[in-house]
């Protein structure tokens, strides 16, 4: 099973929403794909009541607890695990940053975004995980996309795709429901596709290059 976090200190950037989208992106495809949902806010668990699908499975719990969440995931035959972080929460954002295998950290294309991200990336890198950022809530198109990427590129990799802010996603949120379901030949849709396949393809990657590492080990 693979872990993929959240993570951002700053609040209402998208954790959330990137959580349960992926999450059902990823059922579709065909993972066993379970939400993690470690804010006491609970927004991840509201959408999850809302919702008739009872994939991708929701579980709400304290950080404590999360390593025999995990265990216990992995003996069921989940294939893939989204943990929903609360920003505000450090030690809980630190546990789900070690049980990860990799951390997309989403972020608008503002200032006061932009200069909160060291502070997780810093973070991430101390816990020697590998992440990217994921531009969220931007205009459709123009320059505050490519200034942003080029900004966050200095701290880290940028997926090359941004989330544009669209009332779909609310919609859908609304709904317990995720954009590909709710309108499935809309923009949202698309664009959350591209970020699954993307997410695919680097944990696939991630995969491989611990089954090497492996290999290469001398048997003991
Ligand atoms: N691409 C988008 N387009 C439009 N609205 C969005 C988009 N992404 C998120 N939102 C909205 O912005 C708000 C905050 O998003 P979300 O709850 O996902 O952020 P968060 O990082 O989880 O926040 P918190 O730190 O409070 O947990 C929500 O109302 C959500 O519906
Ligand atoms: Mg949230």
């Amino acid at each position: 099973m693979q872990v993929v976090s959240l993570v951002t200190q700053k609040g209402g950037s998208g954790k959330t929403t990137l959580a349960v989208n992926l999450a059902v992106a990823a059922c579709r495809a065909g993972r066993r794909t379970l939400i993690l949902d470690l804010d006491p806010q609970g927004t991840a668990e509201a959408w999850y009541q809302d919702r008739e699908e009872a994939e991708p499975r929701l579980v709400r719990l304290e950080a404590a607890d999360l390593p025999r969440a995990l265990e216990l995931a992995r003996r069921q035959g989940f294939t893939l695990a989204f943990i929903d972080t609360p920003g505000r929460d450090a030690p809980a954002v630190a546990s789900a940053i070690r049980q990860s295998d990799f951390c997309l950290v989403p972020c608008r294309p503002t200032p006061p975004d932009m200069k909160a991200q060291p502070a997780t990336v810093a973070t991430i890198r101390r816990l020697g995980r590998p992440f990217a950022f994921v531009l969220t809530q931007t205009p459709p198109r123009g320059f505050r996309i490519r200034e942003a990427q080029q900004g966050l590129a200095v701290l880290g990799p940028v997926v090359p795709v941004p989330v544009v802010a669209r009332s779909v996603y609310q919609d859908a949120q609304g709904a317990g429901l995720g954009v590909v379901e709710y309108e499935p030949a809309g923009k949202a849709a698309e664009e959350m596709a591209r970020l699954w396949a993307w997410l695919a393809r680097r944990l696939e990657r991630i995969a491989h290059d611990a089954q090497a590492h492996l290999a290469r080990r001398p048997a003991s």
